[in-house]
Parts: C-alpha cells; structure tokens; sequence
C-alpha cells in the first residue's frame, strides 16, 4: 500500500523494538516444555529434590523475564497503533480538504466517513495486532518445530508428516475465504452506508411514512450481509476442526511411538511431555496464524480504500506565482465558456457563456429550476474547472491562481444554507476570523439576523445544534448572509439567499444591500423577478445557455423568457393581489 510507506521510517524503530520483546517473550516460552522434561527426567525419577526447586527456580525466573517483555510490547505496540492511527486520520482529513470538488464527487460523501473512521482503525488494529500475536505465533511454531527436533529426532518425523498437511490446509482456507471474506466486508459496507444516508434524511422519512420502504432496503441489506458471512463461516467451519483432528492424530502417533520406546527403555517420560507440549503449541500459533488472516483480509480491503483517496490527484493546478491584478478590482469575464459535471453524459449543464461584471456593478441572474444559475456562479471562486473557455476574475484566469487567494477576495452565500455546530458568532466569524463585534453586528444587522438573534438569551453566543437544526430556515439564511457581508468582500455572491425570508424582510435586507454594495460586484441569483429588477445588468439563463442580457426594461422588450418569467409571476401577484 503506497501511502503507509511514509509511515515506515518514523515507526520502524518503535515497531522492531516491540517485535524485540515479543521474540524475547516467545524464546521464554519456548524453553518451559524443555525445563519441564528435565524436571521429570533428571528430578522426579532420581527423587532429587534440590534440582527439582533448582530447576524450579529457573522457571519462575524464566516466567518474570518474558512477561516483562511482554509488559514492553504490549506498551510499545499500543503507542505505535494509536499513534500511526491518529496521524494517518488527520493525514487524510487534510487530504480530503485538499482535493477539489471533482476529485471529492468521486466518492460517496458516507463512504468518505467510513474510510476516515472504520477503514482507519481496521488497519490501526491490525498494526496493533502485529506487534501483538501475530509476529509470535510464527515465532512459536518455528520455535517449537527446532526444539521438539533437538529433543528427539525419531518423533521429529511425525512433525515431517503433520506440519505439512496443516499448512496445506491453513493455505487452502485463505484460499477459499479471502474473496468470501472481501464480499462480507463490502457487504457490510452497504449496511453502514445505508443507516448513515438513514439517518442524515430521517426527517424526509419520518414525513413520507417511508419507514416500510427504509425498512425493507435496510432489511435486504442486513439479509445479504447475514448470508454472505454464514455462507463464509460456512466453508471456514471445516478447517479448524481439520487441523485438530491432524494435531491429534499426531499427537497419539508420538504417544504410541514413546510408550512403545519408553518401555523399551530408550526414551524418557518428560520428553514425550515437552515434546507433546511443542506440539500444542505448534498446534495453537497455526490456529492463530489461520485467524489472523480473517483480520489481515479486512484491514487489506480497508487499506485498499484509504489508498483510493490518497491516490486522488488533485485535478486543479495553478501557477504560484500569479497575483491577482489590484486595478481591476471587482471585474469578473466569462469568455465562451462550456461547463459540465464530471461523470454526467449529454448535453453541458452551461453552453457558450460569456459576459463582463465590472466593478461595482450589481448583476441579477435569473432563469427556470435547473437552468445552471448555480453551477455559473460555482465556476468563479472556481469550485469546478470549465470544459472549454474561461473564466477571469480581477483580469486573470481563475486557473492561474492560487485558489486560496482567489477566494479571498469572494463571498458566497451559497444556495443551500451550511451553518457549523457552534454558536452564532463562531459561525458568522467563518466570514473573517478576525471581526470585530461592532462589524458582527452591522453585518447581521444588514442581513435582519440582528434582531432576532438579540433577542435569544444568549444573543450572539446561542448554540447552533448540527446543521442549525434548532434554527427556522429563513433564520439560518440570514446568518448565512451575515456570515457573507462580514468578510466585506470585492466580489458578493447571493444565491437564491433569501427564499426562505418574508418578503418585508427580504426588501429590507435588499435596501441595506445597495449602500453596502455600492463599490463591490454583487451577483445576485433570484427566482422572483422583483428581487433582481433594478439591476445594473440582468443575465437570463436557459437551459444552460444566456438568452438575454440587459436592463429590465431592454430585457421586457426583447427577451421572450424573460417575458414569460415576469408575465406568469405578475400575474401570480395580481391574482393573489385579487383574492386579497
Ligand atoms: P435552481 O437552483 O433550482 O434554481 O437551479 P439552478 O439554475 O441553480 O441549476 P444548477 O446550476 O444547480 O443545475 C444545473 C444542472 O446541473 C441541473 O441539470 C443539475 O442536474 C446539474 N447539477 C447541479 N449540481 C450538480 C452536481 O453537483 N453534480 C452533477 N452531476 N450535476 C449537477
Ligand atoms: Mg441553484
């Protein structure tokens, strides 16, 4: 996996040390069965006590050592996984903010949050198990395999027919159960997704009565992940019976073969003991090495997806040396540029659009639901890059700066309201870090947010809940706009801002507007015609492409939609006018 390679020269150090201890443990292990034989041997048979307690003696010492060193690994490899984990975490939250929309819609925005919690702690524990058991289960068995050799040879040959047969068998279920295993794992996946996308739309379902359908898909779900684990544990249920059954075959094989050379007095009791003892313990770290590949397939899968994000090259490029022109200070072109999203086929979501802003200038843009008003205004702070053609802010090319400094310089509110857990000030502080509370105040005073917002208890330092949930829409939009006209932008940007606001509010928040915007470029994207007709320049979108650009009175004359917009909702207001 490339992306743990940069991991390797900070913890390598940490990571032999702890495998260090484990060896030093396993070596204290490995020479109980071995002490044991003497002890019956040497001890019991000739009734000699003192080397009995002698040997004794050495055993408990034996025992100290290793499980000190096993104090020390334990240590070590519980700071080197939680360590590693962290740091990969936020390496790849850093990553993620790196990349550039394009690069992010690649990904399921749940799946993004699985790969940054689970998939991380999957490989974490796997790190963690490493230096626990896993580099010691080989030891032993290789360990043991040596010292059962030196201890008797002749029954070394039973060991020459079982080792081989179990490793056949421990080597055909990693073949069969690693492609089970992945399905299990992207099975589960799908169930995490699916309660994640649950419970982020609970409010849409609860409103819908949608729980059967939510209930069926999540069930369907939960069904195909049971069956494909029993149809996992299934195939797996043979092997570990399998190896028993050939360790204990071998194991009456060395008791037959010893009873009938201890009676023949060439062979002692506490060898076949110790030598049984090795077999166990060979017996017990293949198990373990069989199990450990059940996690080795998970975090393998896990790290296989952390890498897909890390492999993600960031699609945008700029030239680190590009400043943005301090004398066309506001001006946005929009030179014959085409646009679509990524992984989208037809037509381009915007066609040939090209027009100029200057500075100070307040352009409105209006069109029908999905004519690309949104997607337009997204190319400025340069969220996606254009298909064909270009999009220049302050006279240079958005593709040449250095996004950072771009979006400096612009304040969008976007379409959908976006407020962060926190209080009100912190969120409307996103606008400019460093604000004053006399500029909080005449921001959110512009945006009609003051009043309300003083009216809480806790004024400015009211609590947000996630998202804003404790905060009416049209609540949350006006923060939004404070959040905007606190950064005191050169380039304004309202997208559909005020849909949620009453119309009184909105005329007011209008009104503050035009002194507050008097020097700066406001973009200006609206659905009611009235919000955008007094204009400097309005833009008419239709499906993608501009239609009319002009005055109100010029775009009356001339530009079809833009009759057909204000005919069917003047219309709509003098009805309503009518039944009022
Ligand atoms: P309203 O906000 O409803 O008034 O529409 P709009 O004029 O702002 O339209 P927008 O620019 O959001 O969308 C234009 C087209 O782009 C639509 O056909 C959408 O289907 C498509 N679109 C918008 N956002 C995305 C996106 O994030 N990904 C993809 N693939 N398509 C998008
Ligand atoms: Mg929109």
């Amino acid at each position: 996996m490339p992306f743990l390679k940069k991991y390797v020269p900070k913890y390598w150090k940490m990571f032999c040390l702890a495998v260090l201890c484990l060896t030093f443990e396993a070596l204290c292990d490995l020479a109980m069965p071995t002490i044991l034989s003497k002890i019956i041997d040497v001890g019991v048979a000739h009734s000699r006590m003192d080397y009995v307690l002698r040997m004794g003696g050495l055993m408990l010492l034996i025992t100290a050592f290793g499980a000190v060193a096993a104090c020390g690994r334990n240590i070590l490899a519980s700071r080197v996984s939680q360590k590693f984990g962290a740091e990969l975490r936020s390496d790849m939250f850093r990553k993620i903010q790196s990349l550039s929309f394009d690069n992010i819609d690649r990904f399921e925005r749940a799946s993004l949050v699985t790969r940054l919690t689970n998939d991380v702690t999957q490989v974490q524990n796997f790190m963690n198990g490493l230096m626990r058991i896993f580099v010691k289960s080989p030891l032993i068995c290789i360990g043991s395999l040596i010292m059962a050799t030196r201890l008797n040879s002749q029954l070394a040959i039973v060991l020459a027919v079982v080792v081989p047969i179990v490793a056949l068998l421990i080597a055909l279920n990693m073949k069969i159960g690693f492609p089970l295993f992945i399905k299990v794992q992207k099975a589960l996946d799908q169930v995490n997704s699916l309660s994640r996308e649950y419970l982020s739309g609970v409010r849409v379902v609860k409103a819908f009565n949608r729980f059967d359908y939510e209930v069926d898909k999540f069930e369907q779900s939960n069904q195909e992940y049971r069956a494909r684990s029993v149809r996992a544990m299934r195939r797996m249920s043979i092997f570990n019976p399998a190896i028993m059954l050939t360790v204990n075959f071998g194991i009456i094989t060395v008791l037959w073969l010893g009873g009938v050379r201890v009676d023949g007095g060439q062979m002692q009791v506490g060898t076949i003991i110790a030598f049984i003892n090795y077999m166990t313990q060979i017996l017990f770290s293949l198990m373990m090495i069989s199990n450990v590949f059940n996690m080795f397939v998970r975090a393998k899968a896990s790290a296989g997806r952390i890498d897909e994000v890390f492999a993600q090259e960031n699609t945008m490029n700029w030239n680190a040396d590009t400043r943005p022109n301090p004398e066309m200070k506001g001006r946005i072109d929009f030179e014959n540029v085409y646009f679509t999203y990524e992984g989208t086929s037809g037509e381009p979501v915007l066609k040939n659009i090209s027009f100029t802003c200057h500075a100070g200038e307040t352009v409105g843009i209006i069109g029908s639901t999905g004519s690309g008003k949104s997607s337009l205004v997204g190319l400025i702070p340069r969220f996606y890059d254009t298909l064909a053609g270009t999009v220049k802010v302050n006279g240079v090319d958005v593709k040449e700066i250095d996004p950072q400094l771009l979006r400096e310089k612009i304040a969008l509110v976007p379409q959908q309201t976006v407020l962060f857990t926190g209080t009100v000030l912190d969120n409307i502080k996103i606008g400019k870090e460093d604000a004053t509370m006399a500029e909080i105040e005449q921001a959110a005073k512009m945006s009609e947010a003051h009043g309300f917002v003083s009216s809480f208890a806790d004024g400015y330092n009211t609590i947000l809940g996630q998202g804003g949930v404790n905060f009416s829409g049209g609540q949350k939009q006006r923060v939004s706009i404070a959040r905007a006209l606190v950064r005191k932008p050169e380039i304004l940007i309202l997208d559909d801002c005020t849909s949620a606001v009453d119309v009184a509010t909105e005329s007011r928040i209008k009104e503050a507007l035009k002194t507050y915007a008097a020097d700066l470029t406001c973009l200006l994207i609206a659905q009611r015609i009235t919000s955008v007709m007094d204009a400097d320049k309005i833009i008419v979108l239709d499906n993608g492409e501009i239609v009319g650009v002009g005055k109100h009175e010029t775009l009356m004359r001339t530009c079809r939609v833009y009759q057909e917009i204000c005919q069917s909702q003047v219309g709509k207001e003098m009805q309503s006018d009518v039944s009022a």
